[in-house]
C-alpha cells in the first residue's frame, strides 16, 4: 500500500483538525446530542442571524427567537415559544422523535413549545438556522426540509419569506403582532394575503379590516404605491397557481438587513437598517394615511386625501350620501346610495372613469377573466346589469385582462400619480354629457341576475365606543374640589382648565367648556366620540368627557410641566431646552400635526396651534393639546370656511383670520410661526427690535433671512449646536409661513423635510411682515404671558 503525497496530507489534517471539530459544531446547526440550552447561541453561517434565548420584558419570561446578529439593538424576528414562556433559565431547544424540534422547560414530560412534526428516526435530522433567518429542520442525507419557521412566522417578515395560502395543505402564510412591546405572544392584529376574489393583502385586527392592498395587477398591488427610492432595492412576486397563493419581496442586495413589522396597534412598518446612523429606517408603513384606514367613507364613495379644502370622502359617480347629515357631520359611516329613482339597467346607463385610484375591494363580489381586453371587458360589464364596475386585472403594457365587480364598491381612495382607472356604472343622466355608449341602446334582451351584495360593513362601532369613559358630574366636582380656584390651572377662550384627583389618586386636568359654547348635547358627544379614537405620543389624551345639566366637560391626562410657551419665553427656564431638544420638539409637534391632518381616522384641522397649546411630559417630549376644539364651537361651520375665525392672532395664517378660509396649510402656517419661536426664543406677537422696528418675528427672520443671516436670530441661550442644521429648520419654518397656502408644504413634507438633508426650496414671502394690533388695539408686552394670561381671541362674524 502507498499513498499519494497528497492524500497523506489530507489525512494528517483531519487528525491535526479532529479534537476540535468533535467539540465544536458549526455554530448554525442543532443536533439530537447538541441542543441548545438557555445561554447558548446559534449563529447563521455569514453570521447574519442569531437564534437563542431571550426575555422581551419580563426578564422570567424566556422566549426562543431569531434577531439580526449585527444589529446593535436586538431586533426580534420570530419567536418560537410566543405564548408559553418558560419561567427560568432552564430552557432547552432540542430535536425530539415526538414534536421535531421542542422547548422543555423544567418539566421534561410535556414541552412548551413544539413544532409539530413526527420523526421516526430523530438522530437521522439537524436543525439549521439559515442566513436568510429561517429556522429548518433537515433529514440528514438528502437534505429534505421537514420543518421551517418561515411557515410559522411571528410577527415579521424577511426578505424572500412567503405571505399567502399554501392550497395543498391549507397552511396560511400569515404575520400576527405581539401581544404589546413586552409580550411576544399572539396579539390581535394579523397581516396577510385574503385569498378570495382577486386576491389582496390584508391587515386585519381582531379579524376586521383596517387595510389593504388592493388586487396584484401583474407588478404590484394595486393600492400599494411604489417607493421611488425603493425600487430596484427589491424584486416582488407573487404566484397564483394551484398550488398556492404568494407573495413574497427579496431583496437584491442581501448586506442590506431589511424587515416588515407588525406592531400591537395595527400599524405594519417596512424597515431597513442604516449602518451609518445606526437605526432602523422606516420605508414606508400601512396604514399610511387617513384613507389607508379600510373603508372610512363607507361603501360606494372614494377618498381622496389630497382634496385639501374640503372633506376627503365624496360619492362615486352616480351616487349620493346615504345619510347626509353623517356626510355633513364627517362621519362616512353610511357611505353612498345610487341616486333615488334611477335605473342602471337597459336605461342608457354607461360608464364614468375615476382615475388613478386603489380600486375597490376584490375580495367578494368580483370576477375576474384573464383573457378579455379592456373593451371586451367593458362590454361584458355593460350587458350584465349586476355588474357595477369594471377595470383591467392586469396593468402591463397598458392593461388587460377583465376585473369586475357585482356589488357595493368598498374602500376606494385616490392616488394622485400612481393608481388604476376605474369604471363605474351610471344612469343615463350622470352620464350627462359625455359620449352615451352606442352598446347602451342596442341591448334589449339577454339575461340579467343580480348577485346578492356583499361589501361588507364600512365601520366598525365597537372600536370607536371602547375607551372613552363618560364621567359623573359628581366624580369631577369632587376632583376639583368643587372647581375651586385653588385647582384652577388657566383660562382659554372656550372656558377654563382645573387640575383634579379622581379618588383612585389619578391626576386629570378638566376643561370646563363655557355655557355659552352653542352646541347641541348631541352634537358634542358625537365629536367627543370621534376625539377620543385620536391616540398619538404627540397628542395629549382625552380620557373621557362630562355631560350633565348644563355642564360640558373634557377630561384629559394631567401633565404636570405644563405648556411649551413657560418655557422658551422664560429667561430661566429656556435654558433647559438645548438644540437637541429643540429639535426633538419641532419634530413631535410636527408628527402630531401630521396625525391629525392624515394619519388618523379622521382629518383634524387643529386651528389654534400655539406654544401655549403644547405641553411638555415629565421627559420634555411635547404634547398637543386642545387639539379638534375648536370645531366644537363652531355651530355653523364647513371644512371650508367659517362665520366665527377662532385662533391666536400671531399665529394665525391671513386667509383664516381674513376670510375665514381654513385648512390643513392654515395649520402649517401655525406651526410655522411655533417653529420660528421655538429657535428663537422670541413671540411673533409683541416682537421687538431696533433695527426693524416694524417687523414682527417672522417679518425680521425673513429679512434677516434674505441677507444671509437668518442664524443671528438664534436663541443666544443655547451654545452648542450646528449651524447648518438651524439654518435648515429656520428655512422649513419660512416655507410654512409662505403668504399663499398652496405654497405651503403639507405636514408630510414638513416631516419628511425635518427627517432628511434632501435639497430645499427656496421660501417665498411670509405674510403679516408687519406689526399688528391686538384687540385692544395696543401692541401687546412681549412680557411673561404663559398659558395662563395667553387670552385666545375669537374674531366674530362680520367681515
Ligand atoms: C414555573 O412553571 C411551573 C409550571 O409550569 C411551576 O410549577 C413553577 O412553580 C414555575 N416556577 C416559577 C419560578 O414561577
Ligand atoms: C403545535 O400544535 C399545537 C396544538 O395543536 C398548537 O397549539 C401549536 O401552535 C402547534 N405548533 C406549531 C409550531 O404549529
Ligand atoms: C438513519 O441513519 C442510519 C445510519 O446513520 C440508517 O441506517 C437509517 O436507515 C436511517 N433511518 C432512516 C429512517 O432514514
Ligand atoms: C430580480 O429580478 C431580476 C429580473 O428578473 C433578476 O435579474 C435578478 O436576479 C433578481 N434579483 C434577485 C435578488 O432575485
Ligand atoms: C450591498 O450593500 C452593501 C452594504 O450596504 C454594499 O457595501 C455593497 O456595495 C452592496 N452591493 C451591491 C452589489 O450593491
Ligand atoms: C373569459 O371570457 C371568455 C370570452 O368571453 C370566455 O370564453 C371564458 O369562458 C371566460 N372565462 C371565465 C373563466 O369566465
Ligand atoms: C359646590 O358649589 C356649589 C355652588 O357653588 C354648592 O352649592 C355646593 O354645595 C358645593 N359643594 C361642595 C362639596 O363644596
Ligand atoms: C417635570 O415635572 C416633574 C413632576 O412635577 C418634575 O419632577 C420635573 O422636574 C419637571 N421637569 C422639568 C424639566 O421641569
Ligand atoms: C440636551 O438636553 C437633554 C435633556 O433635556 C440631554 O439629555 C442631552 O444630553 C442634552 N444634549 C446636549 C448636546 O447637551
Ligand atoms: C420663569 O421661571 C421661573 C422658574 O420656574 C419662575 O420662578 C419665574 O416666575 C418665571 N418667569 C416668568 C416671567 O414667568
Amino acid at each position: 500500500m502507498s499513498f499519494s503525497s497528497e492524500a497523506f496530507i489530507q489525512i494528517l489534517l483531519i487528525f491535526l483538525l479532529l479534537p476540535s471539530s468533535i467539540c465544536q459544531l458549526p455554530l448554525d446547526t442543532l443536533t439530537p446530542n447538541q441542543p441548545i440550552r438557555d445561554g447558548d447561541v446559534l449563529v447563521s453561517s455569514r453570521k447574519l442571524f442569531a437564534l437563542g434565548f431571550f426575555s422581551p420584558g419580563n426578564p422570567q419570561h424566556r422566549h426562543v427567537g431569531v434577531w439580526f446578529y449585527k444589529v446593535p439593538e436586538k431586533t426580534i424576528v420570530w419567536v418560537a415559544n410566543r405564548n408559553h414562556p418558560v419561567n427560568d433559565s432552564s430552557g432547552v431547544l432540542s430535536i425530539s422523535g415526538d414534536g421535531g424540534l421542542v422547548i422543555h422547560g423544567k418539566d421534561q414530560s410535556t414541552p412548551l413549545w413544539s413544532a409539530n412534526v413526527t420523526l421516526s428516526s430523530p438522530n437521522n435530522f439537524t436543525a439549521k438556522l439559515r442566513d436568510t433567518g429561517n429556522l429548518v429542520l433537515l433529514e440528514n442525507g438528502n437534505q429534505r426540509v421537514v420543518w421551517d419557521s418561515f411557515d410559522y412566522p411571528s410577527d415579521t417578515v424577511l426578505s424572500s419569506m412567503k405571505l399567502g395560502l399554501d392550497r395543498r395543505s391549507g397552511l396560511e402564510w400569515l404575520i400576527t403582532s405581539w401581544k404589546s412591546k413586552d409580550d411576544p405572544g399572539t396579539g390581535s392584529c394579523t397581516y396577510g394575503i385574503d385569498p378570495r376574489g382577486s386576491p389582496q393583502l390584508f391587515l386585519k385586527k381582531e379579524g376586521g379590516p383596517l387595510w389593504r392592498s388592493g388586487p396584484w395587477i401583474g407588478d404590484r398591488w394595486s393600492g400599494e404605491p411604489q417607493l421611488s427610492s425603493t425600487v430596484g432595492l427589491f424584486n416582488l412576486s407573487f404566484v397564483n397557481n394551484e398550488d398556492e397563493i404568494s407573495y413574497k419581496r427579496v431583496v437584491a442586495n442581501d448586506s442590506l438587513f431589511t424587515r416588515g413589522v407588525l406592531d400591537e396597534s395595527g400599524i405594519y412598518q417596512r424597515l431597513m437598517w442604516n449602518d451609518k446612523e445606526n437605526k432602523w429606517i422606516e420605508l414606508v408603513s400601512d396604514p399610511n394615511e387617513w384613507c389607508d384606514n379600510y373603508g372610512l367613507c363607507g361603501p360606494n364613495s372614494n377618498c381622496d386625501p389630497y382634496n385639501d379644502y374640503k372633506f376627503a370622502c365624496t360619492c362615486q359617480p352616480g351616487f349620493e350620501p346615504k345619510s347626509p347629515s353623517d356626510w355633513y357631520l364627517r362621519i362616512g359611516v353610511g357611505g353612498c346610495i345610487r341616486k333615488a329613482g334611477v335605473s342602471v339597467c337597459r336605461n342608457g346607463e354607461g360608464f364614468v372613469p375615476v382615475n388613478r385610484v386603489k380600486v375597490p375591494d376584490s375580495s367578494t363580489a368580483v370576477r375576474v377573466n384573464m383573457s378579455l381586453s379592456l373593451e371586451a371587458c367593458k362590454l361584458e360589464c355593460l350587458m350584465d346589469c349586476s355588474c357595477t364596475a369594471y377595470t383591467s386585472a392586469d396593468e402591463r403594457g397598458g392593461g388587460n385582462g377583465c376585473l369586475t365587480w357585482h356589488g357595493d364598491l368598498m374602500d376606494t381612495r385616490t392616488y394622485p400619480k400612481v393608481g388604476q382607472d376605474l369604471y363605474v356604472r351610471v344612469d343615463a343622466t350622470s352620464l350627462g354629457n359625455r359620449r352615451r355608449n352606442k352598446c347602451s341602446f342596442i341591448l334589449t334582451a339577454g339575461s340579467t341576475y343580480f348577485e346578492e351584495s356583499s361589501g361588507g360593513t364600512a365601520f366598525d362601532d365597537s372600536r370607536i365606543n371602547s375607551e372613552l369613559a363618560f364621567f359623573h358630574l359628581k366624580t369631577i366636582t369632587t376632583a376639583t374640589n368643587n372647581f375651586s380656584i385653588e385647582n384652577k390651572l388657566g383660562e382659554g377662550g372656550f372656558g377654563s382648565v382645573y387640575k383634579g384627583i379622581l379618588h383612585n389618586g389619578k391626576e386629570i386636568a378638566v376643561k370646563r367648556l363655557s355655557k355659552f359654547s352653542g352646541q347641541g348635547v348631541e352634537e358634542f358627544k358625537n365629536e367627543i366620540l370621534l376625539i377620543a379614537k385620536l391616540q398619538h405620543r404627540n397628542l395629549v389624551r382625552i380620557l373621557g368627557c362630562c355631560v350633565e345639566d348644563e355642564e360640558k366637560i373634557l377630561i384629559y391626562e394631567y401633565l404636570p410641566n405644563k405648556s411649551l410657551d413657560s418655557f422658551i419665553f422664560n429667561e430661566t427656564k429656556r435654558a433647559l431646552l438645548n438644540w437637541t431638544k429643540r429639535f426633538e420638539i419641532i419634530f413631535g409637534i410636527a408628527r402630531g400635526i401630521l396625525y391629525l391632518h392624515e394619519d388618523s381616522r379622521l382629518r383634524i384641522i387643529h386651528r389654534d396651534l400655539k406654544a401655549s397649546n403644547v405641553l411638555l411630559d415629565n421627559s420634555l417630549n411635547p404634547k398637543i393639546a386642545d387639539f379638534g376644539m375648536a370645531r366644537i364651537f363652531s355651530g355653523e361651520q364647513s371644512e371650508a370656511n367659517t362665520n366665527r375665525v377662532v385662533g391666536t392672532y400671531g399665529y394665525m395664517s391671513p386667509e383664516y383670520a381674513m376670510e375665514g378660509l381654513f385648512s390643513i396649510k392654515s395649520d402649517v402656517y401655525s406651526f410655522g410661526v411655533l417653529l420660528l419661536e421655538i429657535i428663537t426664543g422670541k413671540k411673533n406677537v409683541g416682537y421687538y427690535h431696533e433695527e426693524y422696528p416694524n417687523s414682527n418675528l417672522v417679518g425680521h427672520v425673513w429679512d434677516l433671512w434674505k441677507e444671509g443671516r437668518a442664524v443671528e436670530i438664534f436663541d443666544s441661550s443655547i451654545e452648542e449646536y450646528l449651524v447648518s442644521e438651524v439654518v435648515r429648520c429656520i428655512q422649513i419654518g419660512l416655507l410654512c409661513v409662505q403668504e399663499y397656502a398652496t405654497d405651503r408644504p403639507t405636514m408630510s413634507a414638513v416631516v419628511s423635510m425635518l427627517g432628511n438633508d434632501a435639497a430645499l426650496p427656496s421660501p417665498r414671502r411670509p405674510a403679516f411682515l408687519l406689526k399688528r394690533m391686538t384687540p385692544s388695539g395696543e401692541p401687546s408686552s412681549g412680557e411673561g404671558a404663559n398659558s395662563v394670561n395667553d387670552v385666545t381671541c375669537t374674531i366674530v362674524e362680520g367681515r
